[in-house]
């Protein structure tokens, strides 16, 4: 933050650029805190960004929250019980009501993350996440990345776990005519 008021205070224009959205688990967030702090004189905007759940989303062709769903955003948990936990209270709530899960931070977790959800069955109903937007974007269903392929721990990884659909859903069978 002080190297960055310093340019400013010097006249030059400065960009810090963020992955995905600059205000949702960005480090770019304590810049921004350290120099309200510390630089409260310093001109400075934030632009809003594509978060990844967002950006993967998209790119799955993957409705993200429908209805009365909620979204919770979350760091992928460093326990496995503790996300069975989520998960199991997840999906003890009313079927139209079941949140949709983005566990960020997957990485390397991957490797026990996915036969927890396909002990729990919901492993074919998550999208896999790696590097998008990225040359070597990687956007599939959860079910067809094994626990071990080749950059499937990449630290730009995320998960979408959908608990449920909505109970009632538009007529979307094909119409002819
Ligand atoms: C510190 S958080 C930053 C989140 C970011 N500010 C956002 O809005 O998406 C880092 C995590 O975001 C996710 N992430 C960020 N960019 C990504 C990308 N291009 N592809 C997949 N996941 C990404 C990964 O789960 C990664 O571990």
């Amino acid at each position: 933050a002080g190297a960055l008021a310093l340019e400013v205070a010097a006249g030059r224009r400065v960009v810090l650029l963020c992955e995905g959205d600059v205000s949702l688990f960005a480090s770019a967030s304590y810049v921004l805190l350290a120099l309200l702090e510390h630089h409260p004189d310093c001109p400075l905007r934030l632009i809003p960004g594509i978060t990844a759940a967002s950006a993967a989303a998209a790119a799955g062709a993957w409705p993200l929250a429908l209805q009365r769903q909620t979204l919770r955003v979350l760091p992928t948990p460093d326990d496995p019980a503790e996300l069975e936990a989520l998960l199991e209270e997840a999906m003890a709530c009313p079927e139209g009501q079941r949140p949709v899960l983005a566990l960020l931070k997957l990485g390397a977790r991957w490797r026990w993350v996915r036969p927890l959800l396909e002990r729990l069955g919901l492993l074919e109903d998550a999208l896999f996440a790696r590097h998008v937007g990225w040359p070597d974007q990687l956007v599939a269903p959860a079910a067809a990345v094994p626990p071990e392929r080749e950059g499937s721990s990449a630290y730009f990884s995320l998960l979408l776990i959908r608990c449920g659909w909505p109970q009632v859903l538009p007529d979307t069978s094909p119409r002819l005519g």
